[in-house]
Parts: C-alpha cells; structure tokens; sequence
C-alpha cells in the first residue's frame, strides 16, 4: 500500500512538475524582442562565426570584410520560439517581425559580391556552408534538403545560382531549404504615387528592411528602400503567402545573419542596426531611427584593393608624373625661347625691348670705348640725315616725319645733362603732336668723341654690309638692324 502510495504521489508529482515545465514554454512562447542600436557592448548577445565580428571602434557588425572566398555568420545567441503548440495535425506559427539596416561596400565598384541572408536555422552558426553562391548558408551537398530546416531572406549581388553565377545581380529572395529562390524580385521600392524606384544594394548606402510575417494569414511581407527616404513604403515588394514556413521551421529557431564572398567577387557587408520581435498578438519589431546608428563605413576606404589593380593604379601614376614633368620641361623651354626671340605684336610697331643678344653684339661685349647707339644715331643727325637710322629693310613702309620725331625725341632722352632730357608727359606730348615746339639739340648733347670716330667706321660697314648683305665682319651689325633699330621709327 505504501509502496503504491508513494508511487501515485510521485506520478502526481511528475505530473506536476510536467505541467509547470509547459506552462513556463508557452509563456517563452509569447515574448521574444529585442532592438541593437549599433552593437556597442553587445558581443554577449550575438555569436558570430567565420569573418563575422563586431566591431569595437564603430560598433557596426561586421558580417564579412573584403577578402574573397570568406563566410561569416552572426546569430542572437539565444533561441526564439516560432511555434506555440506541437500538433502534427495543426501546426501554427507565430507571427514575426524584424527590422535592420545594413550596408554593403564592394571592393571596387561591380566586382562586389556575393551577398548575404537574414535566416531562421536550427542552429546559432552554419557549419559546413560555402562561400559564393551558396552565401554561408549552405553547401553543394545540402542544398535543396528539407531536413535543413533553414528559411532565408536572401540580398543577393550576383545574378544566377548554378555555374554561371557570375551576372551581376540586384535582387531579394525566399530560400526555403534551397539557395535557388522560389521567390525572386529585382530590387525597388514603391514611392508615395505608387510609381517603382530602382536603386542598388551595393551602392556603399544604408538601406533599411522590414520583414514581417503574420502567422494566421501566411503572410510574409518584405518593405526594402534606403535609409536616405526617411519614409518607410506603404507597398512592400514581397506580400505573398508562404505556408512553407509551418513545415521548415522548427519549434525554437535562431535569428541571424549569413554572409559570403566569392572569387574575384567580394564585398563587406555590414549590419548597423537590427530590431526583432515574435509571437503575441500583433509583434512589431521597433523602428530604427537611421540617425541614431553607427555611421556607416565609407565607400572611399581602399582596403579590399588587390595587388593587381594597386600594381596598376601605381603604373599610371608614375606615367602621369612623367608625362607632366615633360609638359613641364616642354612649357618652360618654350617660355624660353619666346622670352629671348619673340617680340610681342605691338612691338614690332612701337618701340620694344632690346634682346640681350642683340645688344651683346651690337655693344661688341658692352665694351664702352666701342659703341653708342645715340651716338650713332647722332652721326647721322649732325649730317643731316637722321633717317638713316631707320632699318633700311623697311624700305619706304614708314612715316618719315613721324621717324624723324622719335629719333630726335629719343635723343634728347639721352642728353649728357638731365635736365635737358624731357619728361615723359613731354615726351608723350611730342610724340603725339600735341606740342610742336622739340627742342634743338645743341652742341654738348654727347659724350665721347672716340665712340664717334669709332662709329663712323661701323656706319659706314653697316651700309655696306645691308647693301652686299654678305661680309662676315659686319654681321653683328645686321643683326642689330634687322630686329632692334626697327625701334628707331
Ligand atoms: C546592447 O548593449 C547595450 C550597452 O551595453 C545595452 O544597453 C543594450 O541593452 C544591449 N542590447 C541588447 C539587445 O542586449
Ligand atoms: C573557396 O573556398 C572553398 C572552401 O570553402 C575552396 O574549396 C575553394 O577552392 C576556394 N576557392 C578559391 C577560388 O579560393
Ligand atoms: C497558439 O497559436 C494559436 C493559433 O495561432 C492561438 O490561437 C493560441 O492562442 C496560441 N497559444 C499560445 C499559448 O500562444
Ligand atoms: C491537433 O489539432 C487538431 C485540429 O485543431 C485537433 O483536432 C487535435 O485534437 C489536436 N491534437 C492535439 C494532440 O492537441
Ligand atoms: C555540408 O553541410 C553539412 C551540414 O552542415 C555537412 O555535414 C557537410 O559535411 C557539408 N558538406 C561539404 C561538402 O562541406
Ligand atoms: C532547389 O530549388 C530549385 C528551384 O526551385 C529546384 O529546381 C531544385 O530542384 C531545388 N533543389 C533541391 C535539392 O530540391
Ligand atoms: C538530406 O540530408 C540527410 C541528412 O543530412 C541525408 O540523410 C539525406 O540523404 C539527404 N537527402 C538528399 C536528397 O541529399
Ligand atoms: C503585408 O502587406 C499587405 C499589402 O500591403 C498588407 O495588407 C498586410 O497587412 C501586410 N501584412 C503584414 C504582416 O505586414
């Protein structure tokens, strides 16, 4: 009898103690939320396998970097209840939101890839998934198995699944068990009049989700636009039901995100914030205020560039700089010989500048004793014949009145004694006829007699040199005449 006693007091106990145990799992089952703004101070919360990490400088979390071939995984650490009651006949699943923002920096625009997933999986980490199309979620031999158990939001940057994986693609899927989505849809949002905007999921911008599942109806809903909108889409761009979900998903799921890079295809993919709730009445994951998360990291951080493109980009600069030195030397070179030969326009008609080499030659190395240009133009005044000055290549192609002024005025400008030089105000005016009254040049206007006796010699050569245009000796002098006494009209 006691022996009986004691065993139907300890089944009433078992009984007891199995009741509580259900009554603590289904009240689990109406609450599962949580919001990270950014993921500062949160490593205990999420697991994070692979490339996955958080990181401590920005708080974002990082689901791969830029290296090709790369997984990562990142799961809340603890499980959710997604089904309320097991019965084979009437399965139910609760309803579900989520809500993040993420961003995808490519290593170099169009070659980034491969994309990642938001998943729901039996387990909090994916062993044995692959890299490239198969985005850390799976593998070649478990693809398609429905003992997976796995379903995923897929954001995928390159088009197509089997070999000839390597389009660019721009797109969101539904995997159930299978990385070929059932559910495939280029990316847009709907604006305010309904109208369908494109946009990339790679363009280096954060862009805000929303997945939200209604277990009465089946429903799944997908809302995908940038942050930049500040207004989240009335339409979302997946409403479809999927009765799938009662099938792969077990009572507890994990939450999380999978990510993967392929070859020659690589890209970081970032998770800045993530809101979720489940179960309950009417779960709403809480909004994220894109001002209030982690600054996204820049498009411009050259990290993933590989030796290659680094190789050439350092190719083309040096060539640059060479080229640029070149156009350098070439402009300064060129700047050059304008300065020594080329006279201005205006001053083939006006008086001009001497070139050093003209006068060099014309000065016989400067030498004093040697020659005066003034006073050689005064030989000629003194005999009457001032316009013998004039460069005889000009020919009759000149105004001898005006000539004559200008020699005599410029003569004057050189007089042995300042103060009988006039001033330029004077000299404007004599130029310009508006003061007919030039003085006289006297007597004691020059310097040197012995420059003049030297000169007389040289004029003399001068005239015949032009004449025979010939004699060596005289060469400086028909060089000094050809370009420079033309200043002399
Ligand atoms: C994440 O970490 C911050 C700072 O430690 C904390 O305030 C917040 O509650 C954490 N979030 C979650 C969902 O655990
Ligand atoms: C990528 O990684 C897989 C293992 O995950 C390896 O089998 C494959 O050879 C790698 N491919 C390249 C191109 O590195
Ligand atoms: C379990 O799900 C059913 C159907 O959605 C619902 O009627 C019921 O209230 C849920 N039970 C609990 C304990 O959440
Ligand atoms: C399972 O659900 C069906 C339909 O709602 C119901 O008839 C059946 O009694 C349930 N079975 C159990 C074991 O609760
Ligand atoms: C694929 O994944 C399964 C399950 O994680 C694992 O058992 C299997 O070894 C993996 N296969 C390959 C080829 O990696
Ligand atoms: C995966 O899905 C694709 C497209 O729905 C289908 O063709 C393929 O057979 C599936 N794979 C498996 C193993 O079920
Ligand atoms: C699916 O996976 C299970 C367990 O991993 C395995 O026994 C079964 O053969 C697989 N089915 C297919 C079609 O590959
Ligand atoms: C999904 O979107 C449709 C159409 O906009 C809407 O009627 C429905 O209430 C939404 N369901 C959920 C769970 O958000």
């Amino acid at each position: 009898m006691a022996i009986a006693r004691s065993i139907t007091s300890f089944m009433f106990f078992l009984l007891i103690s199995s009741n509580s145990v259900n009554s603590s799992v289904l009240a689990q089952a109406t609450t599962a939320k949580f919001t990270f703004i950014g993921f500062k101070g949160n490593q205990t919360e999420i697991q994070t396998e692979g490339a996955s990490e958080i990181q401590h400088e920005n708080g974002l979390l990082r689901l791969t970097n830029r290296n090709q071939n790369v997984t990562g995984t990142a799961f809340y650490r603890k499980p959710i209840r997604l089904r309320n009651f097991t019965n084979s006949s009437d399965i139910k699943v609760c309803s579900f939101s989520t809500s993040f923002v993420f961003v995808i920096i490519p290593s170099s625009p169009g070659t980034g890839g491969f994309g990642f997933t938001f998943t729901l999986s039996p387990t909090p980490n994916r062993p044995g998934a692959e890299s490239a199309q198969y985005l850390g979620l799976l593998n070649r031999t478990n693809n398609g198995n429905a003992s997976n158990h796995v379903f995923a939001v897929e954001f995928d940057t390159v088009q197509g699944f089997k070999d000839g994986a390597d389009r660019r693609g721009n797109h969101i899927g539904l995997n159930f068990n299978n990385l070929s989505s059932d559910v495939q849809e280029p990316l847009i949002y709907y604006d305010t009049e309904d109208r369908k905007e494109d946009f990339q999921l790679e363009s280096g911008e954060p862009i805000q989700v929303h997945v939200n599942y209604d277990g009465p109806s089946e429903t799944l809903n997908v809302t995908i636009y940038p942050t930049r909108l500040e207004f989240k889409p009335k339409k979302p761009l997946i409403s479809r039901r999927v009765s799938e979900l009662s099938e792969i998903l077990e009572d507890e799921m994990y939450v999380g995100f999978t990510a993967a890079t392929g070859k020659d295809q690589s890209s970081a993919h970032y998770v800045m914030g993530w809101s979720f709730s489940s179960c309950g009445e009417n779960p709403m994951a809480d909004w994220l205020d894109p001002s209030k998360l982690p600054l996204p990291p820049r498009l411009s951080n050259k990290k993933g560039y590989d030796s290659q493109v680094i190789a050439l980009i350092v190719a083309l600069s040096i060539v640059t700089l060479v080229l640029l030195v070149l156009l350098f030397i070439f402009v300064m070179y060129k700047r050059r010989i304008q300065e020594e030969d080329t006279l201005e326009d205006w001053e083939i008609d006006y008086p001009h500048r001497f070139r050093y080499r003209d006068l060099y030659l014309a000065t016989k190395k400067f030498k004093e004793k040697n020659f005066f240009l003034a006073d050689w133009v005064m030989e000629f005044h003194t005999n009457g014949g001032i316009l013998s000055a004039v460069d005889q290549k000009l020919g009759s192609s000149f105004n001898g009145r005006e000539a004559k002024l200008a020699l005599i005025v410029g003569l004057l400008c050189c007089h042995q004694k300042p103060t009988y030089r006039p001033s330029m105000r004077m000299v404007l005016r004599y130029l310009n006829g508006e003061d007919q009254n030039v003085p006289q040049i006297d007597g004691n206007w020059g310097f040197s007699d012995s420059s003049r006796d030297d000169l007389k010699t040289n004029v003399v050569g001068y005239v015949s040199s032009d004449r025979a245009s010939s004699s060596n000796t005289f060469s400086s002098f028909s060089e000094v005449s050809s370009s420079s006494i033309v200043s002399g009209r």
